[in-house]
């Protein structure tokens, strides 16, 4: 069995290992990896973005399942240039993957399934939306159509900061090309939390839920970022959610895009917002594994994964019970370059990466690769610890205790991640 991971984050990281235990053994591959992966895999030279390389490698290695990480090959189209010659992927179609390539694309969809979601509008002209904004409710959100590596939503909450972010995102194009359309919608209030689920073409299998933490400091402040640490489960999705999420948002996506002709299968995130009522709202659909929510979920798995990506990729072969769940809370926290998210620098030895890992502890890296047998910063998320316990508290402390034997010049992390949860238990 060989089966190649397309990316080289941490959330690339976390897939390769779960897979690389499956019981079958397989020989792992990934394009390109990181110095992480490089101890469970062999990584490629090839980027996550350069399809034609992709498809000659795979052409040649003929990997029995390829796991696409990121968004942009799937929005480039890698899983149909995979199936067309043959071979079984993991991750939507081009089509199907829109949902998250166009913001547009992905309101229309859920506008026309019904499904609770900020009231919009969308423009493709700078003046529309200008005159659009003389009206508008305040506060409202402003966000670039295209892929903008979550950089593209704009929280406004005065009119001239509406105006700024139409003028930023339309006119200056500071999200390039994914600013020729956008929406502008209402802001909602609420809770957020993350919620992956495998699709097969036909059925869908919720995986659990999980929080991220998005603002760079501690209490939710400062810029946002990729994302700076996550726990699973999250409390705010209560046991009397899951059924309405399925339904309301998972299923009515489904049936809506196939009256479009579009088939979906691989991995569904919807980035939910809870508001005091409980109605799950989608702010987003990923077509993808979140980073670092990944780094939360998968730890929880108990037992083989690859059964259920198998079934995935094959279509219509999902059940219930394909994934078996520890009862187990997960926490991770995210070791960043100093400066990041603005500038940050390269190059810097890490130490203590084995001295952080235990039984219950597992360093997922991300911007990291070897040089010359030493592992060195290569990016401004670093690595991830990722912490079992036996509940929240519990995994707090392991990830926390872990993470202190970790070292690098310039080193950042939160100190907060999993507070939110510890306060609605409380
Ligand atoms: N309608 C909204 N109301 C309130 N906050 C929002 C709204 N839409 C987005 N946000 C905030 O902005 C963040 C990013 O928006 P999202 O739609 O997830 O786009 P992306 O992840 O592509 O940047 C969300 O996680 C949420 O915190
Ligand atoms: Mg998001």
């Amino acid at each position: 069995m060989k089966i190649l991971v397309v990316g080289n984050g941490g959330r690339e990281h976390a897939l390769t290992w779960k897979l690389s235990t499956d019981s079958t053994k397989p020989e792992m591959f990934c394009a390109p990896g990181n110095a992480g992966t490089q101890e469970i895999a062999t990584n490629l030279a090839i980027k996550a973005d350069e399809i034609d390389k992709l498809v000659s490698w795979a052409m040649k290695n003929k990997p029995d399942l390829t796991v696409i990480g990121p968004e942009v090959p799937l929005c480039l189209g890698l899983t149909d240039e995979l199936e067309a010659i043959g071979l079984k992927v993991f991750g939507p179609s081009k089509d199907a993957a829109e949902l998250e390539g166009s913001k547009v694309f992905s309101k229309e969809v859920m506008e026309a399934a019904g499904i609770p979601t900020a009231a919009s509008k969308s423009f493709s002209d700078y003046d529309n939306a200008l005159k659009y904004a003389e009206t508008a409710k305040i506060p409202c959100v402003v966000k670039a159509e295209g892929l903008a590596a979550g950089k593209g939503v704009i929280i406004c909450e005065t009119k001239t900061e509406l105006l700024d972010a139409i003028k930023l995102t339309m006119l200056e194009k500071a999200f390039g090309a994914a600013g020729n359309r956008m929406l502008i919608e209402d802001f909602l209030e609420g809770e957020e939390a993350s919620i992956l689920a495998l699709v097969d073409g036909e059925n869908i299998l919720m995986l659990a839920s999980s929080q991220d933490h998005k603002r760079i400091f501690d209490n939710d402040q400062g810029p946002n970022t990729g994302g700076m640490g996550a726990y699973s489960p999250a409390p705010i999705v209560t046991d009397d959610l899951w059924p309405i999420i399925k339904e309301d948002v998972y299923q009515k996506t489904l049936d809506e895009l196939k009256r479009r002709g579009i088939t979906y299968k691989g991995v569904l995130y919807a980035g939910l917002m809870i508001d005091k009522n409980k109605t799950p709202y989608v702010l987003e659909f990923n077509c993808r594994f979140g980073d670092p929510e990944t780094q939360v979920v998968l730890p929880r798995i108990e037992g083989d994964l690859l059964p259920a990506f198998m079934a995935c990729a094959e279509g219509s072969k999902l059940t219930d019970d394909i994934i078996k769940w520890k009862d187990e809370h997960a926490v991770c926290v995210v070791m960043a370059s100093g400066g990041y998210p603005g500038d940050y620098q390269k190059g810097k030895v890490i130490e203590g990466i084995k001295s952080a890992e235990n039984d219950k502890s597992t360093v997922f890296q991300a911007g990291t690769k070897r040089v010359d047998g030493k592992i060195i910063t290569d990016g401004g998320r670093v690595l991830v610890v990722s912490s079992l316990g036996k509940d929240l508290p519990d995994a707090i402390n392991n990830a926390y205790s872990s993470i202190k034997n970790i070292s690098f010049e310039g080193a950042f992390y939160r100190k907060d991640i999993g507070s939110k949860g510890l306060k609605r238990n409380a």
